[in-house]
């Protein structure tokens, strides 16, 4: 099967671990990943992950010959352009600001520009945005973004696979993108393979 091309936007919305966990995950697939931010989502990075420059071989966990970085002021850069053909787009975090820019055509960064141009070529585009609680402006983007082609993914995790703590939860949304991107992976138990991993266990108690 040929790796599959994913462009990864990082905004500034709470949630830096998400976008980390993605990152080492998608290298780990083999895909090739090309890494967009915007100024706030370097920012979260730095406070939630302690990760003060955008480094490719760090942010890979060593495969950084699989992604590229690039500039988000830089409206004419390749992931700009129609021409740019990918298997997916994800914004993760996704913040209120970029969803509704996307949602209503602005295009002020190269994230925003990227994600409008994933939609006018109706690839996917997957908006993992964060916030809570919702004012009526940003249920009315996420309407918005949705009839536009956009995949909604609240970044709400959870806890039916009783996670053990906050790498599980990470993972969990995680599992969700990568489902939503096509790329195979085996992070979480199937919902059928816990119920009979359940199953085996209470048999197991019974003696
Ligand atoms: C520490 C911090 C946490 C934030 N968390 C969120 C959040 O969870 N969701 C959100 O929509 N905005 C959040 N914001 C506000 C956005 O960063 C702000 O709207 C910014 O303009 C987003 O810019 P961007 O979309 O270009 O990244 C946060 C800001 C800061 C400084």
């Amino acid at each position: 099967m040929e790796p599959k091309r994913i462009i990864v936007g990082i905004t500034g919305a709470s949630g830096a671990p998400y976008a980390k966990r993605l990152l080492e995950r998608l290298a780990q697939a083999e895909c090739e990943i090309h890494l967009v931010a915007s100024a706030l989502g370097r920012r979260l990075l730095s406070d939630e992950c302690g990760i003060k420059r955008l480094d490719a071989d760090e942010l890979t966990g060593g495969r950084g010959a699989l992604l590229t970085i690039h500039n988000e002021n830089d409206l004419g850069g390749p992931i700009a352009s129609g021409s740019f053909r990918h298997d997916g787009m994800i914004i993760v975090p996704c913040s209120g600001n970029t969803m509704s820019k996307v949602a209503y055509g602005l295009t002020d960064n190269q994230v925003q520009r990227a994600a409008m141009v994933t939609l006018k070529e109706r690839r996917r585009l997957i908006l993992a945005h964060r916030e809570t609680p919702l004012s009526l402006v940003e249920i009315e983007a996420m309407r918005a973004a949705t009839l536009a082609g956009a995949i909604i993914l609240p970044l709400s995790p959870g806890f039916y696979l009783n996670p053990t703590g906050m790498d599980d939860l990470v993972d969990f949304m995680v599992a969700r993108m990568l489902d939503l991107l096509g790329v195979p992976h085996e992070i979480q138990p199937t919902w059928d393979e816990h119920l009979a991993a359940e199953r085996e266990a209470r048999r197991a108690a019974r003696g």
